[in-house]
C-alpha cells in the first residue's frame, strides 16, 4: 500500500505501534528515573495488591467456564502469563512488535510458551483459531478511539456466545480535589516542601509553576513516552465514560474501583521525594494507606475519583 492510499486509522496505528515500541526500547530508562509509582516495582507490587487479589479471586471463581482468553493490547503479556500459569490458553495481541517480543520471551523463560500465543497486530486484523471464553483488556480499550463500534465487533468475532469480558481501564483523570489540595499544600509548605522534587515534577507535568493548570497534552510532534499514547490521546480527548460505554451494551456481573488516592499520594510522598527518611516512612505507612484506599474505593462518593475501574461483564 502506498502512503497515498493510507487511511487515517492506518496512520494512527503506525504512530501507536511506534510509540509503544519506543516505550519498550526505553523501558529501562523509565525504571531508572521513575516519574510514577508504576515504574518502581517494589512500590507498585504493594499498590496493585488489592487489584491482583481481586483478579485472582475472580478468575478462580470462574475457572471452570474459562478455558481460553484473548487479551487485547497485551503489552508485555503479564495477564496472559498469569492466565497460562492457571492452566488457561491465552492469546495475546498487541500492535507493538517490541511488546510482543518481550511477552514471548517471558513466556519462554517461565516455561508456559505452549499455552501462550502472541501476535503483533492491530487486534481488528487478527484471526483466531477458536472463539475464546473471555475477552480481557488491561489499560488497552482506551486506545481504540472508535471503541463504541469496535468493541461489539471484537465481541462478535472473538468471544463465544456465553463468554465473559474483563476490562480494567482508566476511570477518573486527575486527583480527587481534596487530595490535590492536600498534596499542593504539603508541597508548598516549609517543612515538607524542601524535600519535594519540584523541578522533576514540573518537568514531568510540563508546567512552569505548581499553580499553573496542567497543559493540554501534546497531540503532535515528538512522543512523550511518560505521557499518553497517540491513540489514547484521541480517545481520552473526548472525555469518554468507559463504565457507561460498557454498561450500555453488556450485563455487569461485577465492578470494582482502584486507586482513589494511594497512587497520587505515593507519587507525592515517595516518587517525588528527595529525602530518604520521608521515603522510608512512606514505605512503612503504605500497607495502611492501601487498606484505607481500598475501602474508600467501595463507596460511590469516593470511587467516582478512582484512577481505575474494573468491569466483569457478560454479553
Ligand atoms: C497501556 S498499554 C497496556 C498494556 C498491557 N495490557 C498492560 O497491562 O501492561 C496499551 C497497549 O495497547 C496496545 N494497543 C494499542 N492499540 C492497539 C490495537 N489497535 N491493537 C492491539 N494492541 C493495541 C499498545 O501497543 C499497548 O501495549
Amino acid at each position: 500500500m502506498s502512503s497515498v492510499d493510507k487511511k487515517p486509522t492506518d496512520e494512527l496505528h503506525d504512530k501507536e505501534a511506534r510509540f509503544w515500541d519506543l516505550q519498550e526500547e526505553r523501558i529501562d530508562d523509565l525504571y531508572a528515573r521513575p516519574h510514577d509509582w508504576r515504574f518502581i516495582p517494589k512500590i507498585a507490587d504493594k499498590v496493585i495488591k488489592p487489584k491482583i487479589r481481586y483478579l485472582q479471586r475472580l478468575i478462580s471463581r470462574h475457572k471452570k467456564e474459562i478455558g481460553s482468553i484473548l487479551d487485547i493490547g497485551c503489552g508485555n503479556g503479564w495477564f496472559c502469563h498469569a492466565c497460562a500459569e492457571a492452566g488457561i490458553r491465552a492469546y495475546g495481541v498487541d500492535i507493538s512488535p517490541k511488546k510482543v517480543e518481550t511477552a514471548q520471551r517471558i513466556a519462554e523463560e517461565k516455561g508456559i510458551a505452549d499455552l501462550c500465543h502472541f501476535e503483533a497486530k492491530d487486534v481488528m486484523e487478527v484471526e483466531l483459531p477458536e472463539k475464546v471464553d473471555m475477552l480481557s483488556a488491561h489499560g488497552s480499550l482506551h486506545h481504540f478511539p472508535d471503541l463504541e463500534n469496535q468493541l461489539p465487533e471484537m465481541v462478535e468475532r472473538f468471544l463465544s456466545p456465553d463468554g465473559y469480558m474483563l476490562f480494567v481501564e482508566p476511570h477518573h483523570e486527575g486527583m480527587p480535589p481534596n487530595i490535590q489540595d492536600f498534596i499542593f499544600k504539603a508541597a508548598s509548605s516549609k517543612l515538607f516542601g524542601r524535600f519535594f522534587d519540584k523541578e522533576f515534577y514540573l518537568e514531568v507535568t510540563g508546567r512552569s509553576s505548581l499553580d499553573e493548570p496542567e497543559p493540554e497534552a501534546p497531540t503532535e510532534g515528538d512522543f512523550n513516552i511518560r505521557g499518553e499514547s497517540p491513540a489514547g490521546l484521541e480517545f481520552l480527548g473526548e472525555e469518554p465514560d468507559m463504565g457507561k460505554i460498557l454498561k450500555d451494551r453488556y450485563t455487569i456481573i461485577e465492578e470494582k474501583y482502584f486507586h482513589y488516592a494511594s497512587g497520587h499520594l505515593t507519587n507525592a510522598f515517595y516518587v517525588y521525594q528527595k529525602s530518604k527518611l520521608t521515603r522510608g516512612l512512606w514505605r512503612l505507612l503504605l500497607p495502611w494507606i492501601i487498606w484505607w484506599d481500598d475501602r474508600r474505593c467501595d463507596k460511590a462518593e469516593y470511587n467516582k475519583y478512582a484512577e481505575e475501574g474494573l468491569w466483569f461483564l457478560k454479553r
